[in-house]
């Protein structure tokens, strides 16, 4: 296959702080999830690997399979306890794929732009990542309160998914990660390709509206952008 969307659907959502993980919430009457499957599914992605919570595939299967034809995707599997375990897990499900597009599942408004945008730049730089340009001064801080440093706003990006990779690229340098037993405070894969890599990453235009559903007050303002996404389809 030539691209395959690896969509992360196995945190628990512990700052949201409800009873169900974030990924199932329904958000104007569809399971979260949904959204970005959606969007791979209808869009130029050839296969999609879900990663869902350990114990979790069943209810994935029962819960969203069973009542959605989504026909491109290939494999559910479980996750583990950080991000880029699941991501590894999601990794090693891909049999064959040129480029690999990881996406958090709780990022339900992603939309096809943003994905051709990414193909465009893994494509001449095997390693691209979505990102919007920081629209608030930010200041370092030290643990006290007291201030240490603004840094030039101009070179601040804010990173979100979907990360673009060429497959190999991507899988070596997270086997390299794990061989090494050095994964602390990894938070996206770009860094694992930062850190152990073989290409420099580079970025592509996201979109303000592609935010991560992380705490309870995004629920109301990403209702508000998929609903705006509704009508305009
Ligand atoms: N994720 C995952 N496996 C993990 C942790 C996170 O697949 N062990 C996924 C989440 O499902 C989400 C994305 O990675 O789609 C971004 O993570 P985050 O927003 O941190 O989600 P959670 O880890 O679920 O939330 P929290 O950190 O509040 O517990
Ligand atoms: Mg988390």
């Amino acid at each position: 296959m030539e691209n395959v969307a690896i969509v992360l659907a196995a945190g628990k959502g512990k700052r949201m702080k409800m009873d169900v993980p974030k990924q199932y919430i329904e958000l104007n009457g569809r399971p979260l999830i949904c959204y970005s499957l959606d969007i791979f599914e209808k869009s130029f992605i050839d296969g999609i690997v879900v990663v869902v919570g350990k114990g979790e595939v069943e209810y994935f299967k029962e819960n969203i399979l069973s009542q959605n034809n989504y026909s491109k995707i290939i494999a559910v599997v479980e996750g583990g306890d950080e991000r880029y375990d699941s991501v590894y897990g999601g990794l090693k499900a891909v049999y064959d794929a040129q480029y690999v597009y990881i996406h958090d599942g709780a990022r339900p408004c992603v939309d096809e732009d943003i994905l051709l945008r990414g193909k465009i730049c893994a494509q001449k730089y095997g390693a691209a990542i979505a990102a919007v340009k920081v629209k608030d001064t930010i200041k370092i801080v030290h643990p006290d309160g007291e201030v240490s440093a603004t840094p030039d706003r101009n070179m601040l990006w804010q990173v979100q998914t979907p990360q673009v990779f060429k497959y190999h690229l991507i899988k070596d340098a997270y086997d390299k990660m794990i061989c090494a037993g050095n994964s602390v405070n990894i938070t996206d894969d770009a860094m694992v390709m930062e850190e152990f890599g073989s290409v420099k990453v580079h970025i592509f235009e996201g979109n303000y509206n592609n935010i991560k559903v992380t705490t309870s007050e995004d629920i109301g303002v990403v209702k508000n952008i998929l609903k705006k996404y509704e009508k305009k389809c």
